[in-house]
């Protein structure tokens, strides 16, 4: 505090002295005496990643980032402050949920959903396996009252964080006010998330013409199979983001009910039935089990089903139908194991350990 106050009262002084009164340097009750806001950030983007859109009103900074970090790992934004968003996104499990089929929540009630990985999600535009959110910012409001998830609500959420001996102080460095909104706690949450990036595989090395130890022939015979008529998976998991940011039905269903309505269940249009986003594959490794209902519990589970387990309905992708594709991909016992180990190589170790993404109070 008296280091806030001498500047105070030298001002005071200078401003008797020479009878005008110089606005001089704006003075924060902070840290920082002198202080001209949050610090911009400067996101970087991995060669051979696409540049990501940022939105104009939440524009990334050291302390919107730090803060949104210690926001993601607080239990403090569920009702019994036992659950954070980490619990659920672990990161060495590629921000997925410990290998679980379906998260469980505070309340111990089980979803029916798959835990997203949140990996590059700062180039999605729509969130959850349906898409029925737009914007991360909007994203992150709905774990917080998720009756299934943390089940608090914000107005108890907010009392908490403001009352908090650290966030009033925290959200004032980010965002120049103590004044903790939900709308500022989803915009640190989403600035962090914008910074989880990974593009730095033995696959990246690769296309990047970069030295790839873990690249070798299996891996190339898988490449080729994913990328060429063979496999086919590149029309969904384009090369870069290994996503396309669209709804596809991959033939894991040919009946609709209430759990595997898909994209339906936003547009209630019958031809988005069963379709559902295109996760991502980086670190796909660690993400298991797989499909928004995690019923594959091993990537040589998923390859059999491209390859022979495909189910044929009015809304199935035309690529997993198309002609030659009658009868599955008939990839031999080496092409599926080399698929597999292609699949291996969107693995990005120094993104599941990196301590910039890591609990910022462990
Ligand atoms: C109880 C477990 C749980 C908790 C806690 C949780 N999530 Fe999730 N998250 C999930 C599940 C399950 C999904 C997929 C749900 C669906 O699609 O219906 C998901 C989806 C997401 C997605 C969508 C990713 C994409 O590519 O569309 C993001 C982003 C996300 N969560 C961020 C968060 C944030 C931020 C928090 C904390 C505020 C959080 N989650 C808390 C389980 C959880
Ligand atoms: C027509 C688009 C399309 C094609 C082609 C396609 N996929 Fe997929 N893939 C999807 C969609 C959509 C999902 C999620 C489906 C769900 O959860 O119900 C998915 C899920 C996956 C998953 C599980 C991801 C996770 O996080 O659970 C893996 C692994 C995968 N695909 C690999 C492949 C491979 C390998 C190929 C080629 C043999 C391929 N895909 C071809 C659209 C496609």
């Amino acid at each position: 505090m008296k280091r806030l106050i001498y500047p105070l009262v030298a001002l005071f002084f200078l401003a008797g002295c020479y009878g005008y009164e110089d606005p001089g340097p704006v003075i924060n009750y902070k840290n920082n005496p002198v202080d001209n806001g949050p610090t911009p950030y400067d996101l970087v983007i991995p060669a051979g990643l696409p540049p990501m859109d940022i939105p104009a009103d939440n524009p990334m900074t050291v302390e919107g980032i730090a803060l949104g970090r210690k926001l993601f790992y607080d239990p403090i934004l569920s009702k019994d402050s036992t659950q954070s968003c980490s619990s659920c996104h672990n990161q060495s499990h590629g921000f997925t949920d410990n290998g679980k089929k379906f998260s469980v929540g505070i309340d111990g009630m089980e979803g029916n959903m798959n835990a997203m990985a949140i990996i590059n999600v700062g180039w999605s535009e729509e969130f959850f396996w349906n898409g029925r959110e737009t914007g991360l910012e909007a994203q992150a409001f709905q774990p917080v009252i998720n009756p299934l998830e943390m089940h608090d609500d914000w107005d108890n959420v907010l009392y908490k964080l403001q009352r908090h001996p650290e966030y009033p102080l925290l959200f004032e460095d980010a965002f120049g006010t103590q004044t903790i909104t939900s709308d500022l706690a989803t915009k640190a949450i989403s600035q962090f998330e914008r910074t989880i990036i990974s593009g730095n595989s033995e696959y990246d090395k690769f296309r990047r013409f970069e030295p790839s130890a873990g690249f070798g022939q299996s891996e190339f015979n898988g490449y080729q199979i994913f990328f060429s008529e063979r496999g086919d998976c590149f029309h969904c998991h384009s090369k870069d983001l290994l996503a396309d940011n669209s709804y596809h039905n991959n033939g894991i269903d040919s009946v609709y009910d209430d759990t595997n309505w898909g994209r339906f269940e936003i547009t209630q249009d019958s031809v988005d039935l069963g379709k559902f986003k295109t996760p991502t594959l980086r670190n796909i490794e660690f993400t298991a089990p797989y499909m928004h209902d995690g019923r594959f519990a091993t990537l040589e589970e998923v390859v059999e089903h491209y390859n022979s387990g495909v189910k044929v309905s009015p809304t199935v992708d035309p690529i997993m139908t198309k002609p030659g594709k009658e009868f599955g991909l008939q990839l031999s016992a080496q092409d599926k194991a080399d698929l597999v180990a292609f699949l291996k190589s969107f693995s990005d170790p120094n993104f599941l350990s990196n301590p910039d993404f890591s609990d910022p109070n462990p």
